[in-house]
């Protein structure tokens, strides 16, 4: 039999400052009852001072080996999702790694914004599958908080920080990743971005965004993706246990889930206390349905996002 990915364990990490619709409405000209009934969000948590993106990932890191009974000597591969790092280089991947105490492993940074974690899964699945790991930690973390403009309320309401960690082992069996599928469609790299970088404007730049736009094509992209995951790995829409979706708008996950005709208690939802926490969000909510018991052993798990790029993509998991 071949070699297959297990999600052997999952970790996640929040920063300390919860920050309701209301007190955001103390600054921001916006109110609790629009962000609720357009977004679905409630709270976010935002980074404060020694709070980074790659010290929430630490920490969401060792959540996830405790979980995974793995120790830190054991991995050989580390893929961490961001478009938040500590630094332009090096990749924060390797600032988990030093802090984990991991003397010699793979160590990189993936950048598809909030389809990071996707991507990364995926790619430490094919090393996972080609024998160049047996152990991986695949980490998607974020302090978008700090890449935003306080003064745009049709943005700075709907992010938030935070980490989510899988770890993954190789076994054979017919647990693990059974298909994964990812996209991107760069005509649309205009519609959410970042206004600013290296090697143009030599500053970080603020997050923009046409929302209603990217809304529209969010819906279509995911359902089509979660169908050709399902696809390629021979299994009915029907048999899915709980969807983890990139956790970006209630109403986007409300109308992907009907679109599908998936009953919405079978979607794992935690934009409500998340908000929108980029490559973070799909760890983080597939780690909340495992530590309240929803996600069991054996569940058939698919997770989903959709981001800047467009970027896009699927994965199958027997849990
Ligand atoms: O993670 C990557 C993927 N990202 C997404 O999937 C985001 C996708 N987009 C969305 O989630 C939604 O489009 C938004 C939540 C961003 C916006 O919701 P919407 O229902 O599309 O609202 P809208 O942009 O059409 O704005 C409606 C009104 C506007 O006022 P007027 O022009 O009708 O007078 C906005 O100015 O709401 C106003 N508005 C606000 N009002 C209070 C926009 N932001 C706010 C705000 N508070 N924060």
């Amino acid at each position: 039999m071949s070699r297959r990915s297990v999600i052997a364990g999952t970790g996640s990490a929040l920063p300390r400052r919860r920050v309701t619709n209301a007190e955001l409405a103390e600054t921001v000209d916006t109110s609790d009852e629009w962000i609720v009934e357009r977004t679905g969000i409630r709270a976010r948590f935002i980074a404060g001072e020694g709070e980074t993106t790659a010290s929430l990932a630490t920490d969401a890191a060792r959540r996830a080996l405790e979980a995974a009974g793995v120790a830190p000597s054991e991995i050989g591969l580390i893929v961490l999702a961001t478009s938040t790092p500590d630094q332009t280089f090096p990749a924060s991947a390797t600032i988990v790694q030093a802090a984990l105490g991991i003397d010699d492993c793979v160590a990189f940074d993936v950048q598809a914004v909030c389809s990071g974690f996707l991507y990364a899964l995926t790619v430490a699945d094919s090393m996972i599958r080609s024998g160049a790991a047996d152990h991986a930690l695949v980490i998607g973390a974020e302090t978008f908080s700090r890449i935003l403009d306080w003064e745009d309320r049709t943005t700075c309401v709907l992010f938030g920080d935070g980490a989510g960690a899988v770890v993954l082992r190789a076994e054979t069996g017919e647990r693990g990743i059974l298909a994964a599928r990812l996209h991107a469609d760069g005509r649309h790299n205009q519609l959410l971005y970042v206004d600013g970088g290296p090697s143009t404007t030599q500053t970080v730049g603020k997050l923009r965004m046409k929302g209603q736009e990217v809304f529209r094509h969010a819906v279509t992209n995911l359902a089509q993706v979660l169908r050709e995951v399902m696809g390629a790995a021979n299994l009915d829409v029907s048999e899915i246990d709980w969807v983890v979706p990139h956790q970006a708008n209630r109403r986007i996950l409300d109308a992907t889930a009907r679109k599908l005709g998936l009953a919405p208690e079978r979607v794992i939802v935690t934009v409500d206390q998340h908000a929108n926490t980029s490559a973070a969000s799909v760890p983080l909510a597939l780690d909340v349905g495992v530590r309240d018991g929803r996600v069991k052993r054996g569940d058939l798990l698919v997770l989903e996002a959709m981001g800047g790029g467009f970027t896009w993509g699927a994965a199958a998991v027997r849990y």
